[in-house]
């Protein structure tokens, strides 16, 4: 296929999008807007010297100006058009269909309340749904480097709006915060109702990614690269048919992998594993869905069926109900043979 071909088929393919920060989608052209509206100082004079301050060596030197860049967002209409942001950059992806994750703490630990963060998302996710047809849920993420009783104090603030929340996270800080932390939490989450998910194997080592699977007995893996470095570990994710919510520039703009050409996801999609494609944090990592697909197919030579295999994977391993997920499977199908 040639670069234009590729393009326009991946494009055209519909796809979900399963591990996306909100907060990571804030593009600096926002940031600075939203930091006039809010009287809020920026350490930064200009859109360029932000995206200057963009060069990361790991995950903590990420989460340091992320949580500074999401000190702008205060009210409802600020996590609007956040939202809505996104959801435009979705669309014109081909994405349809969205499970974002979204971190209460980051918010409420500077004042602003629980509700205002939902009431904005969920007004942006309706807004999308009528104008761009793109469907979403919201998954709650807890800040692993933060300890279990604040972890427990969020779930109780989110309590009244668990029709809004399909699930709860864990992320920040991996090395060190090892899922263990967060068990009781997680299951009392899970008899709420909620699915579970988790960062691991990002940084943190397969023991991490065991622990998820094991103790914590997680619906989806987010990233998952390091369970590669063990073999017993690899063959139970294939067996559990385990989602892995994989991010192909994230792993390269945090140095997990030198370049994309190394990047695991060709070896895991041959080992049968249910690799998908994502883009975490794409206002810091360079790409939004498409991009992730697009850079990744070039460097790895990724197929046609490969290509269909990580966008029916998206939608298997998202929380739509059984019907929905057929659906939108046969949406693929009737794609593939009209292309
Ligand atoms: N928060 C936002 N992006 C993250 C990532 N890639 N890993 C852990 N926590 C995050
Ligand atoms: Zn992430």
């Amino acid at each position: 296929m040639t670069d234009t071909a590729l393009e326009t088929f991946v494009r055209g393919l519909p796809k979900a999008e399963l591990h996306m920060h909100i907060e990571g989608s804030l593009e600096p052209e926002l940031m600075f807007e939203l930091a006039e509206r809010n009287g809020v100082v920026l350490p930064f004079q200009s859109v360029d010297e932000i995206r200057a301050a963009y060069a990361f060596s790991n995950l903590q030197d990420f989460l340091d100006i992320y949580y500074q860049g999401a000190g702008v967002l205060l009210t409802a209409a600020d996590f609007k058009d956040l939202a809505l942001a996104y959801f435009r950059r979705l669309a014109a992806d081909g994405g349809t269909h969205a499970e974002i994750f979204f971190d209460p703490q980051t918010h409420t630990d500077r004042g602003v309340a629980f509700g205002t963060v939902i009431e904005g998302l969920t007004a942006g996710m309706a807004q999308a749904q009528a104008e761009l047809g793109v469907t979403a849920k919201l998954i709650l993420c807890f800040l692993r480097h933060l300890d279990e009783a604040a972890a427990f104090a969020t779930l109780e603030q989110a309590k009244p709006y668990l029709a809004q929340i399909a699930g709860v996270g864990l992320d920040s800080s991996e090395v060190g915060h090892p899922p263990a932390k967060f068990a009781r939490v997680l299951q009392a989450a899970r008899d709420l109702g909620l699915k579970v998910v988790a960062h691991a194997g990002e940084e943190g080592p397969p023991a991490y990614v065991w622990e998820a699977v094991d103790l914590i007995k997680v619906d989806r893996i987010d990233h998952g690269n390091r369970a590669l470095e063990d073999d017993c570990l690899t063959a139970r994710l294939v067996q559990d048919g385990v989602t892995l919510t994989v991010c192909p520039l994230s792993n390269l703009k945090l140095c997990g992998v030198s370049d994309l050409k190394h990047h695991p996801l060709k070896r895991m999609l041959k080992l049968g594993l249910k690799a998908t494609v994502n883009s975490d944090d794409p206002a810091y990592f360079g790409g939004y869905l498409l991009e992730n697909y697009l850079q990744t197919a070039q460097a790895l030579d990724l197929t046609r069926d490969e290509l269909a295999t990580l966008a029916r994977n998206s939608f298997t391993g998202s929380f739509l109900d059984d019907a929905e997920k057929a659906r939108r499977l046969a949406g693929i199908d009737a794609y593939l043979a009209s292309h």
